[in-house]
């Protein structure tokens, strides 16, 4: 099945938005013991995106077309406050970009209307704590890193 995508995923990474999606790539294969030579196990996690990881539920996060890339934005704010809602009731979650794209799929299964663009995924469920990929954890930035700081008069 070929997949169609309402929100066009970046062409490419580069910079440290490259290297910190390489960086947490390889520590989640580490934790699962998949090696760099791997390319059939890494493709194998890969298509784990399209089984939900397991979890028992998938909200599927969707934008009114017609605000275009301010209805993004707001879905980003909605979206991180799930997760963080979710947390503080002891639900695991999982951001999925991935399933965007195939919102032909999407949209067909959940019979969603054309008007509506298909943002992204939130895979929730309780989490399997036994499971070894639970016990990665991906790096934070700094704080310097992330935020430039300026006085009125730069
Ligand atoms: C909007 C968004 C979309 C994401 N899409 C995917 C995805 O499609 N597949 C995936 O494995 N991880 C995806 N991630 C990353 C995971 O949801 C999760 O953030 C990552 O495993 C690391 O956990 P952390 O949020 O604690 O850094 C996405 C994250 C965000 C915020």
């Amino acid at each position: 099945m070929r997949g169609t995508y309402d929100v066009p995923p970046p062409g490419r990474y580069e910079g440290p938005y490259k290297e910190r999606r390489r960086r947490s790539g390889y520590a989640l294969y580490d934790s699962l013991g998949i090696t760099r030579e791997d390319s059939e196990g890494r493709m194998r996690q890969a298509f784990e995106n399209y089984r939900l990881f397991g979890a028992p539920h998938v909200a599927i996060v969707t934008s009114e077309a017609q605000l275009g890339p301010y209805g993004y934005v707001d879905c980003g704010a909605y979206v991180a406050n799930f997760l963080l809602a979710a947390e503080s009731l002891g639900v695991a979650t999982i951001a999925q970009a991935s399933i965007a794209n195939f919102s032909n799929v999407v949209r067909a299964h959940f019979d969603i209307p054309a008007e509506r663009h298909v943002v992204c995924g939130i895979s929730f469920g309780y989490a399997d704590t036994e499971h070894p990929v639970n016990a990665f954890r991906t790096e934070r930035a700094t704080i310097a890193e992330a935020i430039e700081f300026r006085g009125f008069g730069d």
